[in-house]
Parts: C-alpha cells; sequence; structure tokens
C-alpha cells in the first residue's frame, strides 16, 4: 500500500518526486525517499514519518539528478525506520516496492549465501539484490529484471533504477496498480494516474503480469509471457492541481462538509428527474436477478450494508454482503445467476478485487460501486457505477460513504421497480425522496455545534457504545469505526437487541452510549434499549430527529435532532452526526485527522 514513482526527465527530478509523493501520501506515510542518478552513480535520500520530513533532509542535501524513484512507505515488513524507507539500493540497483514478496525470506538467505549484506529488515530489498546479483553474473539489466520477476512471489508494483545506464526506468505490476505516463521527451511510472497528473493527463494502465521499460520517449510494455503489449494510453480528465482544503483546516472536515453536493451528483447520475424514474447505466436485468453478493471491506462493506436492508426491504431480493478478506478464502456457494457488487472508493482494495475475481471465476456478472473509475476494480467488471464525489484525501471515509449509500439506495428503488415491487408511481415519489437527500444531509451537518457540545465528553471516554436498529445498526458500526480510525478511543457497534447478550455488561457512567434512532418503525423498541441503558446509569448521547425527540423516554439526552426524513433516506441524513462526532472528538484529542496512525487511504496488499 505503498505509493511509488519514476521520471525519466530532461529536467531537475528532485522536487517533481516530492510534488508526486504528495498525491500518493494517502497510500501511506510511514516514511518517504527518492534516488535519482548522479553522474552516472545512484544517490538517495531517505526519512522516516511523514513526507516533510524528507523535504527537509532535501533541503539541507538536494539531490541532483533528472532521472529518479520515489516512495512512500506503509509499512509491512519491518518498522518504520530510515534504513526500512525506500529505496533500496544494491550495488548499482535501486529498487522501490510496493506490495508484499512471500517469498523474500528463501530468496534472502539464497543471496546472503552469495555474500550479500542486507542493510533493512523488508522483504523489498531483496528485488534490488536479485537485480544486482544477475547483472554481476553478466545478464544486462532488463534480463536481470525479467529473471527477477519471474522468482518473485506474491505482490507488487516495482520501479528500478539502474544506475551508469542510459537514463531509463523498469517497471512491473503483479497485483497492485502501476501506470506508465506519457510527456514530452520524458515518460512517467506511477502507482496511480493522479501520482502522475502533474506531468502528463496521457497514462496507461499495466495489466497484471506486465512489465515495462521507461526511456525519455517511449514505454516497451511485456505482457507476463514476455511478449510486446499495446496498452491503451488514455487522456484523464485530471487536473494538475493538488487537492486543496480550501479554508477548512482538516481534508475530513471539508469532505463532510461535501456531501450535500456530493450526493447531489451521485443521486443525479442514477436518476431522470425530469420523468422521476430511476435511470441506473448498465445492461443488467434486475428482474430476472436471483441474488445480489456484495464485497467489499471497511467502510464500504458497512455501506453494502445498508444496501442489504434497503434492497431486501424494498426489492424483495435476497443481497449477502461479506467482508471481502473472509469471502475470497472460505470457498463460498455461489451460483451464476447472481450479480457480484464490489464497493471500493479506490477501486484498489487487494482484498476486494480478489473476491470480485472469484465471483466472475464463478460466472457471475459483475457490478462495482467505485469512486476511482480509471482504478482496477473499474477496469475489470462488466458494469461500472460511479459515486461521482470527487477524489476524498482524508484517510477516513466519509463523502464516498454517503455516496457509495446513495448509488445503493437508488438500485434498491430501481431494482424493487423492475421486479414489481413497487408500481410507477412509488417509484415517483421515492425518486423524489431521493431527491431531498442532499438538502437534508445539509440540515444536518448544520447541527455541528450540537454535535461538538457532546464531544469533550466523548473525547475523555476510554470506550464507547454504538447502537442501532434497521439500517441504523449498520450506521452504528460506521460511527464505531469513524470514532476508534481517528481518535483512537476503542468504540463498538450493536445492533441495539443484541445489548442484553453481552454488551450491556459494559455499561457504566465511564461509558457514552451513543443511540441512534430517527422515529421510524424500530423507535419504540430503541427506546426501551435506551431506558435499559439509563437504569444501568449509562451516559446515552441520542441522535434522533424532532418526532423522536417528542418521544424520547423519561431522562433521555437528545444531543443531536437531525431532520425528519423518509426512512430511504435515513441512513444518508444521520451519517453526519456520526462523522462529525469522531471527528470533534478527534481534533480535541489532538490527532492525526487526515492521516490516522497506522493506516493508508488505500490498501493494496490483503
Ligand atoms: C474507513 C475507511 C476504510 C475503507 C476500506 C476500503 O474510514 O476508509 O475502512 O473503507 O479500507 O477501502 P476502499 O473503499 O478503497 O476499497
Amino acid at each position: 500500500m505503498c505509493g511509488i514513482i519514476g521520471i525519466v526527465g530532461t529536467a531537475p527530478v528532485q522536487d517533481r518526486l516530492v510534488e508526486s509523493l504528495k498525491r500518493l501520501e494517502y497510500r501511506g506515510y510511514d516514511s518517504a525517499g527518492i534516488a535519482g542518478q548522479v553522474d552516472g552513480k545512484l544517490q538517495r535520500r531517505r526519512a522516516p514519518g511523514k513526507l516533510r520530513e524528507l523535504e527537509a533532509v532535501l533541503v539541507a542535501d538536494p539531490l541532483r539528478a533528472t532521472t529518479g524513484i520515489g516512495h512512500t512507505r506503509w509499512a509491512t515488513h519491518g518498522a518504520p525506520t530510515e534504513r526500512n524507507a525506500h529505496p533500496h539500493i544494491a550495488g548499482n540497483v535501486a529498487v522501490v516496492h510496493n506490495g508484499i514478496i512471500e517469498n523474500f525470506a528463501e530468496l534472502r538467505a539464497e543471496m546472503q549465501a552469495k555474500g550479500r549484506v542486507f542493510s533493512s529488515d523488508t522483504d523489498s530489498e531483496v528485488v534490488a539484490h536479485l537485480i544486482d546479483q544477475a547483472m554481476t553474473e553478466g545478464l544486462a539489466p532488463l534480463a536481470a529484471f525479467e529473471a527477477t520477476i519471474a522468482r518473485l512471489r506474491g505482490a507488487y508494483a516495482l520501479a528500478v533504477l539502474v544506475g551508469g545506464e542510459r537514463e531509463v526506468i523498469m517497471g512491473a505490476r503483479n497485483g497492485p496498480p502501476l501506470a506508465v505516463g506519457y510527456g514530452d521527451g520524458e515518460m512517467f511510472i506511477g502507482s496511480d494516474g493522479m501520482a502522475l497528473g502533474p506531468f502528463t493527463n496521457r497514462v496507461a494502465y499495466l495489466s497484471d503480469g506486465d512489465y515495462v521499460v521507461i526511456d525519455h520517449n517511449s514505454a516497451r510494455i511485456f505482457d507476463e509471457a514476455g511478449l510486446p503489449a499495446i496498452r491503451p494510453i488514455k487522456v484523464l480528465a485530471a487536473s494538475s492541481a493538488i487537492m486543496e482544503k480550501g479554508n477548512y483546516r482538516h481534508f475530513m472536515e471539508k469532505e463532510i462538509h461535501d456531501q450535500p453536493e456530493g450526493c447531489q451528483r451521485t443521486i443525479a447520475a442514477y436518476v431522470d428527474t425530469l420523468a422521476e424514474r430511476t435511470a441506473v447505466p448498465g445492461d443488467i436485468d434486475f428482474a430476472t436477478l436471483q441474488r445480489i453478493q456484495i464485497v467489499a471491506c471497511g467502510t464500504a462493506y458497512i455501506a453494502g450494508l445498508i444496501g442489504k436492508y434497503l434492497i431486501e426491504q424494498l426489492a424483495d431480493l435476497p443481497v449477502d454482503v461479506e467482508v471481502a478478506s473472509e469471502f475470497r478464502y472460505r470457498e463460498p456457494a455461489l451460483n451464476a445467476g447472481s450479480l457480484a457488487i464490489a464497493i471500493s472508493q479506490s477501486g484498489e482494495t487487494a482484498d476486494t478485487l480478489a473476491a470480485l475475481r472469484y465471483c466472475q471465476a464463478k460466472g457471475m456478472k459483475s457490478a462495482a460501486v467505485v469512486n476511482a473509475v480509471d482504478s482496477t476494480i473499474a477496469r475489470e467488471v462488466d458494469v461500472v457505477w460511479p459515486i461521482h464525489c470527487g477524489p476524498e484525501i482524508g484517510v477516513a471515509s466519509t463523502k464516498a460513504f454517503t455516496s457509495q449509500v446513495s448509488v445503493l439506495t437508488t438500485l434498491a428503488v430501481a431494482i424493487a421497480r423492475a421486479r414489481g415491487k413497487i408500481d410507477a408511481a412509488e417509484e415517483r415519489r421515492l425518486v423524489r425522496v431521493l431527491l431531498e437527500a442532499p438538502r437534508l444531509i445539509a440540515e444536518s451537518i448544520n447541527l455541528e455545534e450540537a454535535v461538538r457540545g457532546v464531544a469533550l465528553e466523548v473525547s475523555k471516554a476510554r470506550d464507547v457504545l454504538y447502537l442501532g436498529r434497521g439500517p441504523m445498526y449498520p450506521l452504528a458500526l460506521e460511527g464505531a469505526l469513524k470514532l476508534k480510525e481517528i481518535s483512537y478511543i476503542h468504540a463498538e457497534g450493536y445492533a441495539a437487541g443484541e445489548l442484553k447478550h453481552g454488551p450491556i455488561a459494559l455499561v457504566d457512567e465511564h461509558t457514552p452510549i451513543v443511540i441512534l434512532a430517527p422515529f421510524d418503525s424500530y423507535f419504540e423498541k430503541s427506546a426501551s434499549n435506551m431506558s435499559e441503558v439509563m437504569a444501568r446509569g449509562g451516559q446515552v448521547v441520542f441522535i434522533t430527529d424532532p418526532e423522536g425527540e417528542r418521544h424520547a423516554p423519561p431522562g433521555a439526552r437528545v444531543v443531536v435532532t437531525a431532520p425528519r426524513c423518509d426512512p430511504l433516506i435515513a441512513p444518508l441524513v444521520m451519517s453526519a452526526p456520526i462523522q462529525l462526532l469522531a471527528y470533534h472528538v478527534a481534533v480535541l484529542k489532538g490527532a492525526d485527522v487526515d492521516q490516522p496512525r497506522n493506516l493508508a487511504k488505500s490498501v493494496t496488499v490483503e
């Protein structure tokens, strides 16, 4: 889940490598480094910590090269120290790597037996040694590279620089993405199109098993059999400007506030506003569908759970949702009449991709709800359902989540209509409800002051419980996930009805219990759970709507009164309060909101 960049340039490359790494920092931010050729010799600069640490190193000791590679790391093997930071150099070879080399231990032992000395604890360094060793034994750089990648097991995107060679960079992809950028007398290689955005908008994506050699003017791409391959060059719409926070302190805060506009764009893409009908792109026959299998990870998985509630309730179509990392290995029983839906903001999550491929191998048609429309997942499915919310930079997903839920909500209505579970009049009504969602999300965001009011209390807690019923149950999971990932407070989400089957033992006066309960068909049951909590001294943080506030059990402290809405869009309208709660708690705790410890935005290793 690291980010890699390589530039065969005509002008100094240091600042451009760093600029690109800034765009890749979402992939990992444990340490960073660059390497280049200076007078035919390899030089590198590295630093543990955020990219600004590397920038400080470069101010003191600039790297004067016109061709170079760079890396921002999310540690898998070896602590995030300078010695483990990439690029790794062995002899005349510098390597940056994203992924995991599974057989590194045996390859390392083999290299050590040949007298090679390793200077890091990583799995990646062995790649540099293998290439350098093969060159020492007489192979040309490309042949040495080919011989090396043939021996690697696991997942990798690589960029390799050979000292003393005319200015070329070699790259390879097996799993994590790698893109080639076509410039004017300069060529680029990088983890994604965004990394190449400041330099070119003409990009080709390598397929799995491909490798490539770039020089100033060309890219020679080979497939896994070693045969020359042509990969289409796409013109990306990406701008060269790095995403800005505007007046917000953090990207996460901005992205929470972006949600009304984001959801509006999403919903507009899936409904015909004039005809007040759903208009879901793609040629999937919802009427004959037997089942839906959703695979996803983290927040995207939680969006899938909300989709399950809505699709099953409205369209009476069975939906299974599973975390991709379990699904891919447990040999689930599937049938070809089901539709596989992968949900992924990045479109690159390794487990989600593998789970999707598993479904495809079983003959299932596939669709993807993605933000990154040029991603691997988007390229591999039959139908792409983009979420249209714009790039999400904060590591904790917010606007991508509500846009994913928007797509799934629209899908639920479209499937219900296709299967004759609702008539045209009801579809029109529900489309009007959907079109109301952006305004109501905005109203919900306006409750920020009320949320801030409770954040101080929550920030002092050691544990927090989130409870909900119906679609509020997955939202309780999401509230807990958001809080723990950015504030480092332990939090759990539960179906409120499960409370007395165990979690109630945790209830005491020190544990805030966030209860999500708009005034819907589940409300009375949730109110009973709330009373049970209060009877045991629990501190309820009650998030509801005006009707729920009126019917709140005696003694309940209503903290947030979200706008009243149709149950169809309640998950969208109730999202902002839990996101804002996590955000303000994290700010109060002084945490790094946009780049929480140990996390990365794109998880391309399993
Ligand atoms: C949590 C979060 C993660 C991602 C998960 C899947 O805030 O962002 O849980 O949702 O890593 O990522 P994508 O959607 O890129 O597949």
